[in-house]
C-alpha cells in the first residue's frame, strides 16, 4: 500500500506543537514548543497568554516538523488538527493554522479529538498494538476508563466526577508550595517522601464501578495542610506528596485491572500527562505483569501533549474517509 505522510498540529492547551508521521505510527518529526514557563508565574495556564504564544510559535513548529522531516507541505497527504476539547482560543489557533495549508494546498483536513489522540500515542512505540484493549486516561483535564473496541471506537466505562486526576496534582502541588505544574514536581518530591506518612482517602462511588472522584481526596489533603499551618507544625512536602500520589495511584490501578478482568482484556495502554507518572507506571507495570495483561505505555514525551499523537490519530481517521470541510470549528466541550 502507498505510504501516508500526514501533518499533524496540537494547540489545545499550553504546548504548542507540530508532528509529521507516517502510516500512523511512524514518527518523522515530533516538534513541542512548550509554554510552562510563561504560565509558571501565574500558577497556572491563562487562556488569553496561551492563545497568543500559540499565534506566535505555531508557524515556526510546522516548519520545524517539516524540515525535520526532510518535506515540504507538497509531500504531505493530509493535515490533521485537534478541534476539541480544549482552550477555545488556544485550539483555534492550530485549526486555523491546518485549515488555511489545507486550502492553500488543496490537502485533505482531518479533526481530531485530543483524548483520542492520547490513547492512539500507544500506537507509535507499540506496532503490534491493535484494538481490542482498555485505555485509562489520566490528563490535566480529563480521567477516562475506555474500551477501544476499534479503531476510532471507544466505549467509556468510567470517569471522574469532579476533579481529573492532572488537576488533583496540581492543586495539590501548589497547597505544598511545588508549584506549576504540579504533575512532575509532586513525582519527584514523592520520591523523597514516605508514602505511609499520611493515609488519605480513596473515594469509591457507590454504583459506578469505574467511576473516580479526587476532589475528596484533595480536600482531605489541603485541610490537613491547614491544620498543619494553623498548629505551627512544619510540613513534609516529600510526605504529603508520596502519600497523596499513592491514593491516586492506587485506585486508578485498581479500577483499570478490574476493568481488564471484566471486560475480557488481555492488554491495558494508559494515555495523558498523568501516565507519565513513575509510580503508577511501576504499580500498573507489576499488576499487569502479576495478572497476565500485557502493559502498553507511551514514553513521558508522547504523554504529555505533543502532535505526533494527533497524526497517529488522524491517520486511522483519514484511513476511514473521516476527513472535514474548511467549515471546522474548534469544540471546547467536543465529546468522546
Ligand atoms: O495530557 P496533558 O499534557 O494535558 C492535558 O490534556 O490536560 O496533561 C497535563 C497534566 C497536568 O495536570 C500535569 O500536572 C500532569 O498531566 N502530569 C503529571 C506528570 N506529568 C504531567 N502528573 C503526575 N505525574 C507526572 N509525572
Ligand atoms: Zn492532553
Amino acid at each position: 500500500a502507498k505510504d501516508v505522510t500526514i501533518l499533524a498540529i496540537e494547540s489545545s492547551c499550553d504546548e504548542t506543537a507540530a508532528a509529521v508521521v507516517r502510516n500512523g505510527r511512524e514518527v518523522l518529526s515530533n516538534i513541542i514548543s512548550s509554554q510552562i514557563a510563561l504560565h509558571t508565574v501565574y500558577g497556572g495556564v491563562v487562556p488569553e497568554i496561551a492563545s497568543r504564544k500559540h499565534v506566535e510559535k505555531i508557524n515556526g513548529c510546522v516548519r520545524v516538523a517539516l524540515s525535520e522531516a526532510g518535506l515540504t507541505l507538497d509531500d504531505i497527504d493530509a493535515v490533521a488538527v485537534t478541534y476539541g476539547p480544549g482552550l477555545v482560543g488556544a485550539l483555534l489557533v492550530g485549526v486555523s493554522e491546518a485549515k488555511a495549508i489545507a486550502y492553500a494546498k488543496k490537502k485533505p483536513l482531518i479533526g481530531v479529538h485530543h483524548i483520542e489522540g492520547h490513547i492512539c500515542a500507544n500506537y507509535i512505540e507499540n506496532k503490534d498494538l491493535m484494538p481490542p484493549f482498555a485505555c485509562l486516561v489520566v490528563s490535566g483535564g480529563h480521567s477516562h476508563l475506555v474500551i477501544v473496541r476499534d479503531y476510532g471506537k471507544y466505549e467509556i466505562i468510567g470517569q471522574t466526577r469532579d476533579d481529573a486526576a492532572g488537576e488533583a496534582f496540581d492543586k495539590v502541588a501548589r497547597a505544598i508550595g511545588l508549584g506549576y505544574p504540579g504533575g512532575p514536581k509532586i513525582d519527584k518530591a514523592a520520591k523523597e517522601g514516605n508514602p505511609e506518612a499520611f493515609t488519605f482517602p480513596q473515594a469509591k462511588i457507590a454504583g459506578a464501578d469505574y467511576d473516580f472522584s479526587f476532589s475528596g481526596l484533595k480536600s482531605s489533603v489541603l485541610n490537613y495542610i491547614n491544620q498543619a499551618k494553623m498548629q505551627g507544625q512544619e510540613l513534609n512536602a516529600n510526605d504529603v506528596a508520596a502519600s497523596f500520589q499513592k491514593a491516586v495511584v492506587e485506585v486508578l490501578a485498581e479500577h483499570a485491572i478490574r476493568a481488564c478482568k471484566e471486560y475480557g482484556m488481555d492488554c491495558l495502554a494508559i494515555a495523558g500527562g498523568v501516565a507519565s507518572n513513575t509510580a503508577l507506571r511501576d504499580l500498573l507495570e507489576k499488576e499487569c505483569a502479576a495478572n497476565n495483561i500485557r502493559f502498553c505505555r507511551p514514553s513521558p514525551v508522547l504523554c504529555t501533549d505533543n502532535a505526533a499523537m494527533i497524526g497517529a490519530a488522524g491517520y486511522y481517521e483519514f484511513m476511514q474517509g473521516k476527513t472535514f470541510g474548511l467549515d471546522l470549528n474548534a469544540v471546547p466541550n467536543l465529546p468522546l
